[in-house]
């Protein structure tokens, strides 16, 4: 059944996509200084729409690093509060030759926008803009009272929301908060997130000489850090993917029998997976347990790059003074950034090697989370992404992490209902990102409907 606001959404749409293009040329790059302008830019642009649509109390919220965004509209008597979330700052594009059409020049290729930021979250996070405008521009009100809060560091830990929130402003009362920057576990399989992996980001570096020296008139004698490095990180995870840090698994919580049933029944093909989304031989990880309780449930670690040392083309004999590595851990609930950060720092000054000093350092970190399902507005999403999609909703948990999403539980008692819309081959973070049109489109949809059941 159609109603104004989805009519006006539909007859909306070509140009929601034009303004959503436009968003998506800024460079919003949080975690490149040489950015920070285009990250104040895209703030600006989403606070200008969000007065345009009528929204009220529009602001930009300085922080320590990029603006928050706030804006509300209270005029909904009775009725309960949504804080609306997302974030308009994405990753680094790199590497660029990857990509068939440029990264900040969105197009739109077979049912498809492609950019970075597409679905991570700009796209998602335009969704509950123009959700917001076409109940607005159809009903001159909303059905229930709306806050927006968004951010632009998400994808570097979210330090300047996670301040804001923990002071506990006016600005946090509500209800529930609801979160689009997740993703569907298929195409038309509507789905909540129910839960998320934490993190901790850590650098390590590892420093030998004095300096660089000629690596043959001092190899065999001098320390080679990379070697010392790449000595430490073979002794943090064994073959068999079991991470070796002493008591980094102690007090994990298990998933429920219930919920490790209801992930057996949803539609996954392992090796549709490691072909089609991975693209690689074989899949690895801890044996005994299923790749989704191995990406949803159970910790991880991995190391993203190393940087130092010679990396031109061709040849340098040299021994690097320092070398650095960039290592991550994925914890989940039971687990929290303080303790395995503590856990890790000490193995590894323990285990590195002789003629070396080891510096550990925390880069960001978030908690894990889990939401409540059983409240009023998990249910009104249900309803309403059955009332667009025709189907039972599938509640899943991901893998990956929004950290400010186990605040909003810690510090303002908001339950978050967090519906996405991705894709799980979208290509979060990688070449190609991509949204897709169909799901742009029914997300708002989605969530129009969704304000509607929440108010009523
Ligand atoms: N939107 C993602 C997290 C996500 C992906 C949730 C897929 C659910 C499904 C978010 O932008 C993200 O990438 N977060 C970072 C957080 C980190 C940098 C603190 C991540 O998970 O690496
Ligand atoms: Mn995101
Ligand atoms: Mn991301």
């Amino acid at each position: 059944m159609s109603t104004p606001a989805i009519h006006y959404a539909q007859q909306n749409h070509p140009r929601f996509l034009d303004e959503l293009k436009a968003l998506l040329r800024i460079p919003s790059i949080s975690t490149l200084p040489e950015h920070k302008a285009d990250c104040r830019k895209a703030a600006q642009v989403v606070a200008d729409e969000l007065k345009r649509i009528g929204m009220e109390n529009v602001r930009l919220i300085d922080t320590e690093g990029h603006p928050l965004v706030y804006a509300d509209w209270l005029h909904a008597t009775g009725k309960p509060t949504a804080l609306c979330y997302g974030h308009y700052d994405v990753q680094p594009p790199d590497p660029l030759d990857e990509w068939v059409s440029p990264p900040f020049e969105p197009q739109e290729r077979n049912g498809n926008l492609y950019a970075r930021g597409a679905v991570d979250d700009k796209g998602q996070m335009y969704m509950e803009v123009k959700a917001l405008e076409s109940l607005l521009a159809a009903n001159h009100k909303l059905p229930i009272n709306v806050r927006v809060l968004l951010e632009g560091e998400e994808e570097v830990g979210g330090g300047g929301i996670a301040a804001f929130v923990a002071s506990k402003p006016p600005e946090m009362k509500a209800d529930f908060a609801l979160v689009c920057d997740s993703e569907m576990f298929a195409p038309n399989l509507p789905t909540l997130c129910v839960g998320l992996r934490g993190m901790i980001y850590t650098e390590l570096e590892v420093r030998g000489a004095k300096s660089d020296l000629h690596s043959g008139m001092y190899g065999g004698a001098a320390p080679n850090p990379f070697v010392a490095l790449a000595q430490i990180i073979a002794k943090l995870k064994d073959e068999n993917g079991h991470i070796l840090i002493p008591g980094f698994y102690d007090g994990i919580i298990p998933p429920s029998a219930d919920e490790l049933a209801a992930w057996r029944s949803l539609p996954f093909n392992e090796d549709e997976y490691r072909t089609h989304e991975v693209g690689a031989r074989e899949l690895v990880g801890e044996s005994g347990y299923s790749v989704l309780e191995r990406t949803w449930a159970r910790p991880t670690l991995d190391v993203h790059g190393m940087p130092g040392g010679f990396i031109g083309a061709g040849a340098k004999t040299v021994i690097p003074a320092k070398a650095t590595a960039k290592v991550s851990m994925r914890l989940v609930p039971g687990m929290t950034p303080a303790k395995s950060f503590a856990q890790y720092k000490a193995y590894v000054e323990k285990i590195k090697p002789a003629g070396v000093d080891v510096d550990v350092r925390l880069i960001h970190q978030g908690d894990p989370c889990l939401v409540p399902t059983d409240n009023k507005y998990m249910r009104a999403a249900t309803r309403a992404l059955h009332d667009v999609w025709g189907k039972d909703t599938v509640y899943i948990r991901s893998g990956g992490s929004i950290p400010i999403v186990g605040d909003f539980a810690r510090h303002a008692g908001l339950p978050s209902v967090m519906m996405g819309f991705g894709l799980p081959d979208d290509n979060l973070h990688a070449p190609n990102e991509k949204f897709n049109l169909k799901n742009f489109e029914l997300g708002i949809e989605s969530l129009i409907r969704f304000f509607g059941e929440a108010g009523g």
